[in-house]
């Protein structure tokens, strides 16, 4: 389908900078709020960013005037009625995405296609609203969303194919990366980064060891480009706290990131945002004792393998329950998360033999949530070991 005008709904943190990436690429958009503030606020915010690209000569003033133009604030419905697509980013709480969905679905013309920029509500309840569930898919951008190159595009219980083809060429055009995957609690990087932040909480709290020690063995190891309690903290706690709740009560105790994460939420200490999280930031003397007695060599070792076979585990799951192919998992885990590797291609590239014997100890040692998962087990059994036999998660 052709897309001749796109409308951002919610012009909030996500809201406005997906508005800029697509005035970026010459798409005609209308950011949309109930707030008049909101607006103004986004409209700043996208001038400020146009000009950072302007001052560092990626853009001359007049481009930046021409793509700026490209965007209209406004909270007329005649505005939406000739959009193709939609892209919802109201804040995250289902009857309130319902209420939109309802509305654009009214205004809109009944080809367009209705997208949600959620975290990790159900894609198919909110389509369930409308009169066009096939036309309703999930298009999930990272933050920020001016730099972050991956789209999650998220097809719900009917989402039509040409939606899904649709959502993945404007991605594309946004310069982004997109991967098509099912619906399921927290999508594909969200679930694989929550498994391995539960893991990496989970050590900390049974070895007594600091945040700062083990962001430093992670980055140290080039395991993944920042800590993940930096991460956590930057991203707010709550909201870490939130999604690892959500998704213990879908898939289990393997998400249970223990109580330090639910306590910091609880005395409001939220990250970045509030001056205290994992980290102070308040000044930089603040973190001078936060580091404890250095990691032996043993727990460094230890803390390595669970972070990568926490990741590799929950990746292979994703893959099994046909969520994502083993290509897409990796793309996304590389543009979504940063990581070097992507998870199936490393354990290609340890030995899926040395990966399975790695996963049988660490099930004895550390408990059930290791045990080596089937699509693992059938590829040793066929001898197919990833790189050193050219056959594994990929082919070589
Ligand atoms: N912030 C992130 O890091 C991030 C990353 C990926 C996805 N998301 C998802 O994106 C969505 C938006 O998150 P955000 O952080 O931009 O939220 P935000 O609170 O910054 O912005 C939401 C905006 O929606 C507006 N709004 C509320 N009701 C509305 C309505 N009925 N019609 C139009 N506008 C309305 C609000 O006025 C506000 O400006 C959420 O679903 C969130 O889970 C957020």
């Amino acid at each position: 389908m052709y897309v001749k005008k796109v409308a951002v709904v919610g012009a909030g943190t996500m809201g406005a900078d997906i508005a800029y990436s697509l005035a970026m690429a010459n798409i005609p958009v209308v950011l949309r709020d109930v707030d008049e503030n909101a607006l103004q606020r986004a409209q700043e915010h996208i001038r400020h960013v146009m000009q950072g690209r302007v001052d560092k000569g990626r853009l001359s003033p007049q481009e930046a005037e021409k793509r700026f133009a490209q965007i209209r604030f406004s909270a007329q419905d005649k505005d939406l009625y000739d959009v193709s697509v939609a892209i919802e980013a109201v804040p995250e709480k289902m009857a309130l995405k319902q209420q939109v969905f309802r509305e654009l679905d009214r205004i809109l013309p009944p080809l367009a296609i209705l997208a949600s920029n959620t975290s990790a509500l159900s894609i198919s309840e909110m389509a369930n609203a409308t009169t066009r569930p096939e036309r309703v898919a999930g298009m999930h951008f990272f933050y920020p969303a001016h730099t972050m190159k991956l789209v999650e595009i998220i097809a719900g219980d009917s989402t039509d194919q040409d939606v899904l083809d649709t959502l993945t060429r404007l991605s594309e055009e946004l310069r982004k990366i997109p991967v098509v995957v099912k619906e399921c609690p927290g999508f594909v990087v969200n679930r694989i980064l929550t498994a391995s932040m539960a893991e990496v909480m989970r050590f900390k709290a049974e070895h007594h060891v600091s945040a700062h020690d083990i962001d430093a063995v992670i980055t140290k190891n080039h395991l993944a480009p920042m800590g993940p309690f930096v991460l956590a903290d930057a991203l707010g706690l709550d909201i870490a706290w939130d999604v690892a709740n959500t998704l213990q009560k879908a898939y289990g105790d393997r998400f249970y990131p223990g109580p330090e994460l639910g306590e910091l939420v609880q005395q409001h200490h939220l990250g970045v945002k509030t001056g205290q999280g994992f980290y102070s930031y308040t000044t930089p003397e603040a973190n001078a004792s936060l580091k404890s007695a250095p990691f032996t060599p043993e727990q460094e070792h230890d803390l390595i393998d669970q972070f990568t076979m926490a990741t590799f585990m929950e990746a292979a799951r994703v893959f099994e329950e046909g969520i994502a192919s083993a290509r897409s998992i990796d793309i996304a885990m590389r543009a979504g998360a940063g990581l070097p590797t992507g998870p199936l291609a490393l354990a290609d590239s340890m030995g899926l033999d040395v990966v399975y014997e790695k996963l049988t100890k660490m099930t004895k040692r550390l408990g059930e949530r290791f045990t080596p998962p089937a699509s693992l087990k059938e590829r040793v059994e066929r001898g197919q070991l990833g790189v050193k036999t050219s056959r594994g998660y990929f082919n070589y």
